[in-house]
């Protein structure tokens, strides 16, 4: 199924590495000068305060960054440029994707990397006015190349908790593969118990990601229950690809908290009715879905079909680096798409903090602050 080399970790490089950040490099791209007129309402939802909670932090790889890693730590990548590896994202299907998603994130080898992966996709939030996010990592997509599960987590923590002082609160959530068997699943739970309890403040849940057809939730049920046992939250991509049954699956047998994408649920009118009653989130992706080809446009997206029947839906970016937009892209390009209005802007952002695992006050506090955005209402 994959088609990148394996690289273990050569022995050789146990220093700690220089940071990309403190040391832009000659290959750094050029910024971007173009200007784009956006209208009142999408000036208005750039500048509010929102949630990301579907975003997959190796997906956060921006080519420039892939070919930087790659020189770094010698790795030889399938790809001759940065142009030849952005040339293939003409993906036709998840799998399409995912298999330039696993080679792009085979660069990635220290705790260096790990930060610089965060840190730049912090800076990118930031600057789209991400207050709360809510971050997936793939621990089996590094230990696979002999990297423990102890080096990811340590620099994807080392950057949020910079983030933090910036002004973006995080949490991360340890995602399952899918593809992988329930057997691995169950053994990188365990070994990633004592990080559980290292990073409690952080580390707070789990996830089930990777390709979806022929990989039902019901694979995973025990990892799942073990999880839940310890107080974990949990999420399970379904409905992307996959059909209905597979977030009936994520609901009754995993028992999630929110089901990562979901838009196939508009299918079944008693399932959509159920999310709708019960406001088990959705987070949705719109570019992503253009991108993978679950939608042909985004005029045809089931987002709004969604929101109009109750259902609580959420706006993201999944792999922003590979679909071609980050969280403000999302919102942009649904709301021409969909014609969605003030109302129905507000409510999906809030949607966000509601659906967001953070204590009430927390809650309280970040609809306090979209509130003050939105509606001119003092924050307090
Ligand atoms: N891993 C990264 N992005 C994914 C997606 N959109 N679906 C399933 N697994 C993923
Ligand atoms: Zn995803």
């Amino acid at each position: 199924m994959r088609t990148h080399t394996r690289h273990k970790v050569p022995e050789s490089q146990t220093e700690p590495q220089q940071s990309i950040f403190t040391a832009p490099s000659m290959t750094d791209p050029e910024p971007l000068m173009t200007t784009t007129i956006r209208s009142p309402l999408a000036q208005k939802v750039a500048g509010a305060p929102k949630s990301e909670l579907h975003i997959h932090i190796e997906g956060s790889l921006e080519p420039e960054l892939i070919f930087q890693l790659a020189q770094r730590n010698h790795v030889q990548l399938p790809y001759a440029s940065i142009d030849t590896l952005r040339a293939a994202y003409a993906f036709t299907d998840l799998q399409s994707f995912l298999d330039i998603y696993y080679a792009g994130a085979s660069v990635l080898l220290h705790e260096q990397d790990f930060y610089d992966m965060t840190m730049a996709y912090a800076e990118r939030a930031l600057a789209d006015n991400v207050v709360h996010t809510e971050i997936f990592f793939d621990p089996q997509t590094h230990t696979e190349r002999g990297v423990p599960i102890a080096t990811a987590v340590a620099g994807i923590e080392r950057a949020l908790a910079e983030a933090e002082q910036r002004g973006l609160s995080s949490k991360l959530i340890l995602c399952f593969l899918r593809h992988l068997s329930e057997a691995d699943a169950l053994a990188t739970f365990e070994a990633a118990l004592p990080l559980f309890e290292q990073y409690q403040h952080r580390l707070i849940g789990v996830g089930l990601d990777s390709s979806e057809r022929g990989h039902p939730p019901s694979k995973f049920e025990r990892v799942f229950a073990k999880a839940r046992a310890l107080g974990l939250k949990l999420v399970a991509h379904a409905g992307e690809e996959g059909p209905p049954s597979y977030i009936y699956e994520a609901l009754d047998l995993l028992k999630v908290d929110r089901v990562d994408h979901g838009v196939r649920s508009i299918e079944d009118p008693a399932l959509v009715a159920r999310l709708a009653d019960t406001r088990v989130a959705l987070t949705v992706c719109p570019l992503s879905n253009l991108k993978l080809c679950v939608f042909d446009d985004l005029t045809k997206h089931t987002l709004k079909a969604l929101l109009d029947k109750g259902v609580a839906v959420t706006v993201n970016s999944d792999d922003p680096a590979y679909f071609g937009g980050y969280v403000n892209d999302n919102y942009f390009a649904t709301l021409d798409a969909l014609q969605l209005n003030d109302a129905e802007l507000y409510t999906i952002i809030r949607n966000g903090f509601e659906a967001s695992f953070v204590t009430p006050a927390e809650r309280a506090a970040l609809i306090a602050r979209l509130d003050a955005h939105w509606h001119g209402k003092p924050a307090h």
